[in-house]
């Protein structure tokens, strides 16, 4: 299979494009400007090629995607994992923050299904998988725009998956947990604490599980529209 990860020149995106080269699938590492981080990456994986776009960009992702399909003849596997998060409480939140967020976790989605998805629909096959976050259901402070903008990738991969679900592309949600990956990292000892507080195993999540599960869902066929939930916190 060809696998596009986007965001995987570091955190879970790594991890997911190691899990699928290990299985001997060709692998489209992407990165927006870690350069060196993606080629590191790809050093880890026998077959693949190295991309920057950045997925706010409809121009840029679809070069991207076209790159894919001239030399590989297709994209089997997308996985949307690139993604960000600006921590303020709601009214301290500014526009520009607020639109940068959504145009990363939620525009950048849709551009890549908006690329991907015809070529999948042409071969009849494809697996979509967008990574999305507990925040997007329970909402957290100082999250909203985050919050917002994962709660809305679900309403995109529940239509996704019922357009697409005909042509044999199947289209799920998941939810990864805590991870000390950079967006864990970045957001600081009281929130690291309060993850584990939360936890009902009291560990973190750890990105190479949620890769392995993500590499076996796209194994499957027949299973989409779902939500994956690999958080075990409970609040
Ligand atoms: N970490 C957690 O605890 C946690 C929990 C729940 C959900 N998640 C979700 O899991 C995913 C990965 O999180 P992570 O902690 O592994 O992230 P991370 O380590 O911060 O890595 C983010 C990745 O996204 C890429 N990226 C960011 N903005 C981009 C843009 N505009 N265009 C293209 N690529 C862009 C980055 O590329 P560069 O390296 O080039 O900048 C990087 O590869 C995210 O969707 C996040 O919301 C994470």
């Amino acid at each position: 299979m060809v696998c596009l990860v986007t965001g995987s020149s570091r955190g879970l995106g790594r991890a997911v494009a190691i899990a699928f080269g290990r299985e001997g699938h060709r692998v489209v590492v992407h990165y927006r400007e870690r350069a060196a981080e993606a080629e590191e990456t790809a050093s880890l994986i026998r077959e693949s090629m190295v991309l920057s776009a950045d997925v706010r960009d409809s121009g840029e992702v679809a070069a991207l995607v076209d790159e894919v399909i001239k030399k590989w003849g297709g994209i089997d596997v997308l996985v949307n994992n690139a993604g960000i998060t600006k921590e303020a409480l709601l009214i301290r939140t500014t526009e520009r923050d607020f639109d940068e967020v959504m145009d990363t976790n939620l525009r950048g989605a849709f551009n890549l299904i908006r690329a991907v998805a015809p070529r999948m629909i042409e071969r009849k096959s494809g697996h979509i998988i967008n990574i999305s976050s507990i925040a997007g259901i329970r909402g957290r402070e100082g999250l909203a725009a985050y919050s917002a903008s994962k709660a809305a990738l679900a309403g995109l991969t529940l239509a996704a998956a019922r357009e697409l679900g005909a042509y044999n592309i199947m289209v799920n949600t998941v939810l990864p947990g805590y991870m000390l990956t950079g967006m864990g990292t970045g957001a600081g000892e009281k929130a690291r604490q309060a993850a584990l507080r939360d936890s009902i195993v009291k560990d973190f999540s750890d990105p190479d599980r949620v890769a392995r599960f993500i590499c076996y869902l796209c194994g499957t066929t027949g299973i989409t529209g779902q939500v994956f939930n690999l958080d075990s916190r409970t609040v």
